[in-house]
Protein backbone atom coordinates (compact mmCIF):
# COMPACT_ATOMS: atom_id res chain seq x y z
CA UNK A 1 0.00 0.00 0.00
CA UNK A 2 1.60 3.26 -0.98
CA UNK A 3 1.86 6.20 1.29
CA UNK A 4 -1.06 7.96 -0.25
CA UNK A 5 -3.47 5.01 0.12
CA UNK A 6 -2.69 4.38 3.48
CA UNK A 7 -3.68 8.14 4.67
CA UNK A 8 -6.60 7.69 2.56
CA UNK A 9 -7.57 4.55 4.93
CA UNK A 10 -6.56 6.01 8.40
CA UNK A 11 -8.98 9.01 7.31
CA UNK A 12 -11.58 6.38 6.17
CA UNK A 13 -11.36 4.58 9.16
CA UNK A 14 -11.57 7.27 11.39
CA UNK A 15 -14.73 8.82 9.64
CA UNK A 16 -16.35 5.31 10.30
CA UNK A 17 -15.83 5.82 14.16
CA UNK A 18 -16.16 9.44 14.32
CA UNK A 19 -18.70 10.13 17.25
CA UNK A 20 -20.37 12.66 15.87
CA UNK A 21 -20.93 15.55 13.52
CA UNK A 22 -18.64 17.86 14.98
CA UNK A 23 -15.89 14.95 15.23
CA UNK A 24 -16.52 14.65 11.12
CA UNK A 25 -16.06 17.73 10.76
CA UNK A 26 -12.75 18.44 12.34
CA UNK A 27 -11.61 15.22 10.17
CA UNK A 28 -12.31 17.34 7.07
CA UNK A 29 -10.65 20.23 8.17
CA UNK A 30 -7.95 17.97 9.19
CA UNK A 31 -7.71 16.23 5.57
CA UNK A 32 -9.03 18.05 3.08
CA UNK A 33 -8.98 21.87 5.08
CA UNK A 34 -6.72 24.56 3.41
CA UNK A 35 -3.29 23.30 5.33
CA UNK A 36 -4.97 19.59 5.27
CA UNK A 37 -2.79 16.70 4.47
CA UNK A 38 -4.63 15.69 1.46
CA UNK A 39 -4.70 19.53 0.67
CA UNK A 40 -1.37 19.81 0.38
CA UNK A 41 -0.30 16.24 -1.39
CA UNK A 42 -2.58 18.22 -3.79
CA UNK A 43 -0.02 21.53 -3.95
CA UNK A 44 3.00 19.04 -4.64
CA UNK A 45 1.44 18.01 -8.38
CA UNK A 46 3.06 21.15 -9.35
CA UNK A 47 6.35 20.79 -8.80
CA UNK A 48 5.78 17.52 -10.29
CA UNK A 49 7.26 16.64 -13.76
CA UNK A 50 4.22 15.84 -16.19
CA UNK A 51 5.39 11.83 -15.91
CA UNK A 52 5.05 12.19 -12.32
CA UNK A 53 1.88 14.04 -12.11
CA UNK A 54 0.26 11.50 -14.63
CA UNK A 55 0.64 8.50 -12.08
CA UNK A 56 0.14 10.60 -8.64
CA UNK A 57 -2.20 12.98 -9.67
CA UNK A 58 -4.88 10.08 -10.13
CA UNK A 59 -3.67 8.40 -6.64
CA UNK A 60 -3.88 11.95 -4.42
CA UNK A 61 -7.13 13.48 -6.55
CA UNK A 62 -8.55 9.61 -6.33
CA UNK A 63 -7.38 9.68 -1.92
CA UNK A 64 -9.14 13.13 -1.68
CA UNK A 65 -12.58 11.69 -3.87
CA UNK A 66 -12.58 8.58 -1.59
CA UNK A 67 -12.36 10.77 2.01
CA UNK A 68 -14.35 14.07 0.83
CA UNK A 69 -17.20 11.12 -0.22
CA UNK A 70 -16.93 8.81 2.77
CA UNK A 71 -17.43 12.56 5.19
CA UNK A 72 -19.98 13.15 3.12
CA UNK A 73 -22.15 9.95 3.48
CA UNK A 74 -20.91 9.66 7.13
CA UNK A 75 -22.51 13.14 7.94
CA UNK A 76 -25.87 12.13 5.86
CA UNK A 77 -26.13 9.29 7.96
CA UNK A 78 -25.73 11.10 11.33
CA UNK A 79 -28.44 13.96 10.16
CA UNK A 80 -30.86 11.15 9.64
CA UNK A 81 -30.09 9.83 13.03
CA UNK A 82 -30.67 12.71 14.50
CA UNK A 83 -33.83 13.57 12.95
CA UNK A 84 -35.50 10.37 13.61
CA UNK A 85 -34.57 10.56 17.44
CA UNK A 86 -36.19 13.92 17.46
CA UNK A 87 -39.56 12.91 15.19
CA UNK A 88 -39.59 9.78 18.09
CA UNK A 89 -39.25 12.64 20.85
CA UNK A 90 -41.85 14.50 19.23
CA UNK A 91 -43.99 11.68 18.70
CA UNK A 92 -47.44 12.52 19.68
CA UNK A 93 -49.41 9.65 21.24
CA UNK A 94 -52.94 9.75 19.72
CA UNK A 95 -54.48 7.32 22.15
CA UNK A 96 -54.02 9.82 25.56
CA UNK A 97 -56.86 11.43 26.82
CA UNK A 98 -57.24 15.48 25.42
CA UNK A 99 -55.92 18.48 27.24
CA UNK A 100 -58.29 19.99 28.97
CA UNK A 101 -59.17 22.63 26.75
CA UNK A 102 -62.82 24.20 27.51
CA UNK A 103 -65.08 22.05 25.86
CA UNK A 104 -69.15 22.55 25.49
CA UNK A 105 -70.60 26.30 25.48
CA UNK A 106 -74.30 27.21 27.21
CA UNK A 107 -76.95 26.81 24.39
CA UNK A 108 -78.99 29.95 23.40
CA UNK A 109 -82.03 28.47 25.41
CA UNK A 110 -80.35 28.60 28.53
CA UNK A 111 -78.38 32.09 27.95
CA UNK A 112 -82.07 33.35 27.62
CA UNK A 113 -83.28 31.92 30.40
CA UNK A 114 -80.28 32.70 32.23
CA UNK A 115 -80.62 36.53 31.26
CA UNK A 116 -84.54 36.51 32.06
CA UNK A 117 -84.11 35.43 35.29
CA UNK A 118 -81.39 38.22 36.06
CA UNK A 119 -83.61 40.76 34.83
CA UNK A 120 -87.18 39.68 36.72
CA UNK A 121 -84.31 39.07 40.37
CA UNK A 122 -83.47 42.97 39.32
CA UNK A 123 -87.55 43.69 39.88
CA UNK A 124 -88.14 41.41 42.68
CA UNK A 125 -89.23 38.23 40.91
CA UNK A 126 -88.50 34.92 41.85
CA UNK A 127 -87.88 31.81 39.84
CA UNK A 128 -91.03 29.19 39.96
CA UNK A 129 -91.32 25.82 38.64
CA UNK A 130 -93.85 22.93 37.56
CA UNK A 131 -94.03 19.64 35.88
CA UNK A 132 -93.77 19.35 32.08
CA UNK A 133 -96.26 16.03 32.80
CA UNK A 134 -99.58 17.98 34.22
CA UNK A 135 -102.88 17.46 34.60
CA UNK A 136 -106.01 18.35 32.81
CA UNK A 137 -107.22 20.17 35.47
CA UNK A 138 -104.06 22.66 35.86
CA UNK A 139 -102.80 22.93 32.50
CA UNK A 140 -107.01 23.85 31.38
CA UNK A 141 -110.03 23.62 33.89
CA UNK A 142 -108.67 25.81 36.14
CA UNK A 143 -107.50 28.25 33.66
CA UNK A 144 -111.37 28.77 33.16
CA UNK A 145 -110.77 26.62 29.84
CA UNK A 146 -113.44 24.09 30.48
CA UNK A 147 -113.85 20.95 28.37
CA UNK A 148 -115.74 22.25 25.80
CA UNK A 149 -114.04 25.61 25.15
CA UNK A 150 -112.50 25.98 21.88
CA UNK A 151 -109.30 27.18 23.22
CA UNK A 152 -108.38 23.56 23.86
CA UNK A 153 -108.58 22.81 20.49
CA UNK A 154 -106.18 25.16 19.61
CA UNK A 155 -103.42 23.70 22.14
CA UNK A 156 -102.96 20.42 20.08
CA UNK A 157 -102.20 19.08 22.92
CA UNK A 158 -100.08 15.67 23.59
CA UNK A 159 -102.45 13.13 25.76
CA UNK A 160 -101.26 10.57 28.06
CA UNK A 161 -103.53 7.10 27.72
CA UNK A 162 -103.28 6.87 31.56
CA UNK A 163 -105.04 9.09 34.06
CA UNK A 164 -103.44 9.79 37.61
CA UNK A 165 -104.29 8.32 41.03
CA UNK A 166 -107.37 10.81 41.03
CA UNK A 167 -108.61 9.93 38.10
CA UNK A 168 -107.31 12.98 36.26
CA UNK A 169 -106.45 13.16 32.87
CA UNK A 170 -102.52 13.37 32.30
CA UNK A 171 -100.79 15.57 29.11
CA UNK A 172 -97.84 17.69 28.32
CA UNK A 173 -98.09 21.07 29.17
CA UNK A 174 -99.17 23.12 26.43
CA UNK A 175 -98.09 26.05 27.75
CA UNK A 176 -96.29 27.31 31.12
CA UNK A 177 -99.61 29.04 32.52
CA UNK A 178 -100.27 26.08 34.92
CA UNK A 179 -97.23 27.09 36.60
CA UNK A 180 -99.64 29.97 38.03
CA UNK A 181 -101.97 27.87 39.49
CA UNK A 182 -99.70 25.75 41.32
CA UNK A 183 -97.93 29.13 42.79
CA UNK A 184 -101.28 30.40 43.73
CA UNK A 185 -102.23 27.32 45.24
CA UNK A 186 -99.15 26.83 47.16
CA UNK A 187 -97.70 29.93 48.31
CA UNK A 188 -99.60 32.87 50.04
CA UNK A 189 -100.00 36.45 48.18
CA UNK A 190 -97.76 39.03 47.36
CA UNK A 191 -96.60 37.00 44.98
CA UNK A 192 -94.15 37.62 41.89
CA UNK A 193 -92.50 34.89 40.08
CA UNK A 194 -91.58 33.76 36.58
CA UNK A 195 -91.87 30.28 35.49
CA UNK A 196 -89.27 29.51 32.64
CA UNK A 197 -89.68 25.69 31.15
CA UNK A 198 -90.53 23.22 28.43
CA UNK A 199 -93.37 22.80 27.03
CA UNK A 200 -95.43 20.94 23.77
CA UNK A 201 -97.75 20.98 21.50
CA UNK A 202 -98.36 18.61 18.56
CA UNK A 203 -97.04 21.14 15.98
CA UNK A 204 -93.90 21.13 13.61
CA UNK A 205 -92.64 23.41 10.63
CA UNK A 206 -89.91 25.97 10.70
CA UNK A 207 -91.22 28.52 13.72
CA UNK A 208 -92.84 25.65 15.66
CA UNK A 209 -91.01 22.90 17.09
CA UNK A 210 -93.34 20.04 19.27
CA UNK A 211 -91.27 20.96 22.35
CA UNK A 212 -90.46 24.58 22.96
CA UNK A 213 -89.59 27.13 25.85
CA UNK A 214 -91.91 30.14 27.22
CA UNK A 215 -91.59 32.05 30.45
CA UNK A 216 -94.31 32.46 32.56
CA UNK A 217 -94.85 35.82 35.00
CA UNK A 218 -97.71 36.23 37.63
CA UNK A 219 -97.85 39.13 39.62
CA UNK A 220 -100.73 38.93 42.46
CA UNK A 221 -100.93 41.68 44.80
CA UNK A 222 -104.06 44.39 46.27
CA UNK A 223 -104.41 47.14 43.58
CA UNK A 224 -101.92 45.98 40.78
CA UNK A 225 -103.28 47.03 37.13
CA UNK A 226 -102.45 47.38 34.07
CA UNK A 227 -100.07 49.96 34.24
CA UNK A 228 -98.04 47.89 36.25
CA UNK A 229 -98.42 45.07 33.26
CA UNK A 230 -96.99 47.77 31.13
CA UNK A 231 -94.19 49.11 32.69
CA UNK A 232 -92.89 45.91 34.11
CA UNK A 233 -93.06 44.31 30.77
CA UNK A 234 -91.32 47.56 28.64
CA UNK A 235 -88.52 47.31 31.77
CA UNK A 236 -87.93 43.62 30.70
CA UNK A 237 -88.36 43.92 26.94
CA UNK A 238 -85.35 46.78 27.08
CA UNK A 239 -83.40 45.08 29.34
CA UNK A 240 -83.27 42.58 27.31
CA UNK A 241 -82.39 44.03 23.93
CA UNK A 242 -80.42 45.95 25.88
CA UNK A 243 -81.61 49.08 24.32
CA UNK A 244 -83.84 52.51 25.79
CA UNK A 245 -85.66 53.29 22.85
CA UNK A 246 -87.70 50.19 22.51
CA UNK A 247 -91.09 50.54 22.15
CA UNK A 248 -94.28 48.33 23.20
CA UNK A 249 -97.94 48.54 22.07
CA UNK A 250 -100.31 46.51 23.79
CA UNK A 251 -102.97 45.29 21.17
CA UNK A 252 -106.61 44.20 23.05
CA UNK A 253 -106.77 40.23 22.56
CA UNK A 254 -108.29 37.00 24.21
CA UNK A 255 -107.21 34.72 27.18
CA UNK A 256 -109.49 32.92 28.97
CA UNK A 257 -107.43 33.14 31.85
CA UNK A 258 -107.03 37.10 31.66
CA UNK A 259 -109.32 39.59 31.59
CA UNK A 260 -108.82 41.94 29.97
CA UNK A 261 -106.02 40.34 27.38
CA UNK A 262 -103.53 42.16 25.50
CA UNK A 263 -101.59 40.93 23.20
CA UNK A 264 -98.10 42.76 23.19
CA UNK A 265 -95.73 43.85 20.09
CA UNK A 266 -92.00 45.35 19.99
CA UNK A 267 -91.07 48.17 17.80
CA UNK A 268 -88.62 47.29 15.27
CA UNK A 269 -86.64 49.41 13.04
CA UNK A 270 -84.07 49.06 10.35
CA UNK A 271 -80.19 50.03 11.12
CA UNK A 272 -77.71 49.42 8.20
CA UNK A 273 -79.65 47.48 6.50
CA UNK A 274 -80.55 45.37 9.52
CA UNK A 275 -83.94 44.61 11.44
CA UNK A 276 -83.56 45.25 15.10
CA UNK A 277 -85.62 45.84 17.97
CA UNK A 278 -85.94 49.31 19.17
CA UNK A 279 -85.61 52.58 17.15
CA UNK A 280 -89.23 54.04 15.17
CA UNK A 281 -91.17 51.41 14.35
CA UNK A 282 -93.35 53.83 11.77
CA UNK A 283 -89.56 54.73 10.33
CA UNK A 284 -89.27 53.30 6.53
CA UNK A 285 -88.91 49.31 6.75
CA UNK A 286 -89.95 50.03 10.65
CA UNK A 287 -92.66 48.19 12.10
CA UNK A 288 -94.36 46.37 15.20
CA UNK A 289 -93.61 42.34 16.18
CA UNK A 290 -95.59 40.21 18.54
CA UNK A 291 -93.64 38.79 21.54
CA UNK A 292 -95.95 37.90 23.95
CA UNK A 293 -99.59 37.03 25.50
CA UNK A 294 -100.81 38.88 28.58
CA UNK A 295 -103.60 40.42 31.11
CA UNK A 296 -104.96 40.69 34.24
CA UNK A 297 -105.87 37.45 35.74
CA UNK A 298 -108.89 36.34 35.31
CA UNK A 299 -111.21 36.62 38.65
CA UNK A 300 -112.26 33.39 38.30
CA UNK A 301 -109.08 31.85 38.04
CA UNK A 302 -107.97 33.68 41.05
CA UNK A 303 -111.40 32.28 42.56
CA UNK A 304 -110.05 28.75 41.29
CA UNK A 305 -106.90 28.71 43.36
CA UNK A 306 -108.77 29.66 46.76
CA UNK A 307 -107.87 33.32 46.73
CA UNK A 308 -110.73 36.19 46.87
CA UNK A 309 -110.24 38.03 43.87
CA UNK A 310 -112.03 41.36 45.68
CA UNK A 311 -108.73 41.68 47.64
CA UNK A 312 -106.09 39.93 45.35
CA UNK A 313 -105.69 41.03 41.64
CA UNK A 314 -102.69 40.44 39.30
CA UNK A 315 -101.12 40.43 35.85
CA UNK A 316 -99.62 37.54 33.88
CA UNK A 317 -97.80 37.15 30.50
CA UNK A 318 -96.46 34.24 28.93
CA UNK A 319 -93.84 34.88 26.01
CA UNK A 320 -91.94 32.37 23.72
CA UNK A 321 -88.39 31.72 24.97
CA UNK A 322 -87.04 30.75 21.49
CA UNK A 323 -88.22 33.45 19.75
CA UNK A 324 -86.74 35.69 22.28
CA UNK A 325 -83.52 34.26 21.43
CA UNK A 326 -83.93 34.19 17.53
CA UNK A 327 -84.91 37.94 17.64
CA UNK A 328 -81.82 38.68 19.85
CA UNK A 329 -78.87 36.59 18.59
CA UNK A 330 -80.53 36.51 14.78
CA UNK A 331 -80.83 32.82 14.58
CA UNK A 332 -83.56 32.03 11.51
CA UNK A 333 -84.45 27.98 11.47
CA UNK A 334 -86.05 27.38 14.92
CA UNK A 335 -85.84 23.58 14.12
CA UNK A 336 -81.65 24.03 14.52
CA UNK A 337 -82.54 24.66 18.26
CA UNK A 338 -82.81 21.21 18.86
CA UNK A 339 -80.84 19.30 16.04
CA UNK A 340 -78.23 19.02 18.68
CA UNK A 341 -75.62 19.61 15.81
CA UNK A 342 -72.47 20.70 17.33
CA UNK A 343 -70.99 23.60 14.93
CA UNK A 344 -74.19 25.02 15.39
CA UNK A 345 -73.73 25.21 18.72
CA UNK A 346 -70.43 26.61 18.54
CA UNK A 347 -71.08 29.10 16.31
CA UNK A 348 -74.27 30.23 18.68
CA UNK A 349 -73.44 28.95 22.11
CA UNK A 350 -71.87 30.85 24.98
CA UNK A 351 -68.95 30.37 27.37
CA UNK A 352 -70.16 28.84 30.46
CA UNK A 353 -68.09 31.71 31.77
CA UNK A 354 -70.22 34.57 30.26
CA UNK A 355 -72.44 34.52 33.48
CA UNK A 356 -75.20 37.83 32.41
CA UNK A 357 -75.41 40.07 34.76
CA UNK A 358 -77.16 43.73 35.00
CA UNK A 359 -73.88 45.58 35.06
CA UNK A 360 -71.98 43.84 32.38
CA UNK A 361 -75.07 44.02 29.71
CA UNK A 362 -76.80 40.96 30.35
CA UNK A 363 -76.35 39.20 27.02
CA UNK A 364 -72.15 39.83 27.30
N1 LIG B 1 -100.44 30.84 27.94
C1 LIG B 1 -100.58 31.74 26.82
C2 LIG B 1 -100.07 31.02 25.56
O1 LIG B 1 -99.43 30.02 25.66
C3 LIG B 1 -99.81 33.01 27.02
C4 LIG B 1 -100.32 33.85 28.15
C5 LIG B 1 -99.82 33.68 29.42
C6 LIG B 1 -101.30 34.82 27.93
C7 LIG B 1 -100.30 34.48 30.48
C8 LIG B 1 -101.75 35.60 28.95
C9 LIG B 1 -101.25 35.42 30.20
O2 LIG B 1 -100.31 31.47 24.45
Amino acid sequence: MSDIEKLASDYLAQIESAANVEALEDIRVRALGKKGEISTLLKTLGKMTPEERQTEGPRINGAREQVATAIANRKAAMEDALLNEKLAAEAIDLTLPAPETPQGSVHPVAQVMDELAEIFADLGFSVAEGPEIEDDWRNFTALNIPETHPARAMHDTFYFDDRDNEGQQMLLRTHTSPVQIRTMMDQEPPIRIIAPGRTYRSDSDATHTPMFHQVEGLVIDKGIHMGHLKWTLETFVRAFFERDDVELRLRPSYFPFTEPSAEVDVGFSVEKGKRVIGGDPNSENGGWMEILGSGMVNRKVIENCGLDPDIWQGFAFGCGIDRLAMLKYGMHDLRAFFDGDLRWLKHYGFSALDVPTLSGGVGA
